[in-house]
C-alpha cells in the first residue's frame, strides 16, 4: 500500500469506524487532542540493538515540530507507575550506534494490572500529560498499543522483535543486527565443528517463527535449519546426518530455532517459569536433538544455545537506517493522526498498516525460502 496522507475529518473530530475496514480506515473511535504538545514514547517487550536509534530519531523529529518528547522508562510499567523523563536533543546524542534502550524495557502487561488498559489511557493523560504515544516493540507491546487505539487513545506503533515475526511487514528492527551475530557465530561453529569432526546443535531464538535461524542459516552454510513452522521428523534429521557422513563428510552443522518441535510434540522450555504475557521461557530443543543424533550414530556431537548474544551490542547500519526511517514517519504517523497503525515495510519503501493487521497471527518463514536453507546438506 502506497502512503497517503488521511483526509477528511477535522484533528478534532473523534473518527468514527468506516463500514468497511481497508487499509486506510481509522478502526475505532479516538479521542483526538486538540494540539499535540507532548509525544510519549515507550519500549517494550524484548530489546534488540537499534532501538536507541529510533528513539534518537523520534526526538530529533518530534523537537523539530517544537513538541515536547516523555520518554516513558521500563515499558508500561513505567505508565502505570508514572516513572518517566523527559528527553531533548542533547540526551540523544551519541546514541545511534549504542545497543539495548536507554529507556529500559520490561515485559510488563497492563490488562493484568488492575484498571487494565483504560488505567492506562487515563494515566497517559492525566498523570502523564502525553498527548499521543509512539510504542515500540513486537507483537506484545504492539497487541497494548492496539488496545489503547481500541479504547481511544491516539497511539502508534513501531516494529522491533529480532525475531522479525510481526505481520504485514518485511522488516522489524533489530532482525538485521541479530542475523548477523547469528551467522558469525556459526561460521565459527563450523570451525570448530570440522576440526573436532563433530555434529554441532546451535539453538538459535525464535519463539514462534524461525527468520533468524532461517536466513542466518543459509547465510552461513548450516547443513540442516529446523524452525516452528515446520515441525522436523527426529528420524529424517538423523537419516540426513548419517547421508552426510556417508558421503564423505566429517562434520555437520544445524541449525534450530527455539520455538521448533518434532512432529507430534510439543516445544521444550527450561522451565516452568511464564512472563506476563503467557510465554514461558523457551529452550532445550537443541539438546534433546543432540542427544537423539548421538545415540544413534555415535558421532560426537555438541550442543549450544546462543541466547541472549543475540539480542545484544552494537546495532549494524542496515539497522540504524531502518530505525531513522521508521522514528521520522512515525512522527509524521501521528502528525497526520493515523492513529491506531504501525509502521511498516515492503521491499525498501515505508507505509503504514492498521496495528490489527499486524497482530495475530505471527509471519511465517515461506516454505521456499525453507526448503532453500535445507539444500545443502552435501556443502
Ligand atoms: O523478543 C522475542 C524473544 O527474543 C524470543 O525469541 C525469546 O524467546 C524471548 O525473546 C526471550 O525473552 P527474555 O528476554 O524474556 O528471556
Amino acid at each position: 500500500m502506497a502512503k497517503k496522507k488521511r483526509t477528511g475529518p477535522s484533528p478534532t473530530d473523534p473518527v468514527l469506524p468506516k463500514a468497511e475496514i481497508g487499509e486506510d480506515a481509522q478502526m475505532f473511535p479516538i479521542n483526538e487532542p486538540r494540539e499535540i504538545k507532548t509525544l510519549g514514547i515507550l519500549t517494550g517487550g524484548g530489546d534488540s540493538p537499534a532501538i536507541n536509534s529510533t528513539v534518537r530519531s523520534i526526538v530529533m523529529e518530534a523537537t523539530a515540530r517544537n513538541w515536547r518528547v516523555r520518554g516513558i522508562l521500563e515499558g508500561w510499567r513505567g505508565v502505570l507507575e508514572n516513572n518517566t523523563r523527559d528527553l531533548t536533543r542533547r540526551d540523544v546524542v551519541d546514541t545511534i550506534h549504542t545497543g539495548g534502550t536507554f529507556l529500559f524495557t520490561s515485559r510488563t502487561n497492563p490488562r493484568k494490572r488492575e484498571g487494565g488498559i483504560p488505567h492506562v489511557a487515563d494515566m497517559l493523560r492525566s498523570k502523564l500529560c502525553c498527548d499521543a504515544l509512539i510504542a515500540v516493540g513486537g507483537d506484545d507491546t504492539l497487541g497494548v498499543c492496539n488496545e489503547l487505539c481500541q479504547a481511544g487513545y491516539p497511539a502508534v506503533g513501531i516494529p522491533q522483535t529480532i525475531d522479525n515475526d510481526l505481520s504485514r511487514t518485511e522488516y522489524s528492527i533489530g532482525f538485521d543486527t541479530s542475523v548477523g551475530i547469528v551467522g558469525e557465530a556459526i561460521d565459527r561453529l563450523h570451525t570448530t565443528a570440522r576440526s573436532h569432526q563433530r555434529v554441532m546443535v546451535v539453538e538459535v531464538m525464535g519463539r514462534d517463527a524461525g527468520w533468524i535461524a532461517t536466513i542466518a542459516g543459509l547465510a552461513a552454510g548450516a547443513h540442516q535449519v529446523l524452525i516452528p513452522e515446520y515441525p522436523f521428523d527426529l528420524e529424517e534429521v538423523y537419516r540426513k546426518v548419517r547421508e552426510r557422513y556417508a558421503a564423505g563428510k566429517h562434520h555437520c552443522l544445524i541449525v534450530i530455532a527455539e520455538g521448533a518441535k518434532p512432529s507430534g510434540d510439543l516445544q521444550s522450555f527450561q522451565d516452568d517459569r511464564t512472563d506476563e504475557f503467557g510465554h514461558g521461557m523457551l529452550g532445550g530443543v537443541g539438546r534433546i536433538l543432540r542427544e537423539f543424533i548421538e545415540e544413534k550414530t555415535g558421532y560426537e556431537s555438541r550442543d549450544m544455545s546462543l541466547g541472549h548474544l543475540q539480542r545484544g551490542g552494537t546495532p549494524t547500519v542496515m539497522d540504524r537506517v531502518w530505525a531513522a526511517r521508521f522514528g521520522s514517519y512515525a512522527v509524521e504517523m501521528v502528525a497526520d493522526r493515523r492513529w491506531g497503525r504501525m509502521v511498516s515495510t515492503i521491499g525498501t519503501e515505508i507505509v503504514d498498516v492498521p496495528l490489527t493487521h499486524a497482530l495475530g497471527e505471527p509471519k511465517p518463514v515461506p516454505p521456499e525460502l525453507y526448503e532453500l536453507a535445507n539444500k545443502f546438506n552435501f556443502d
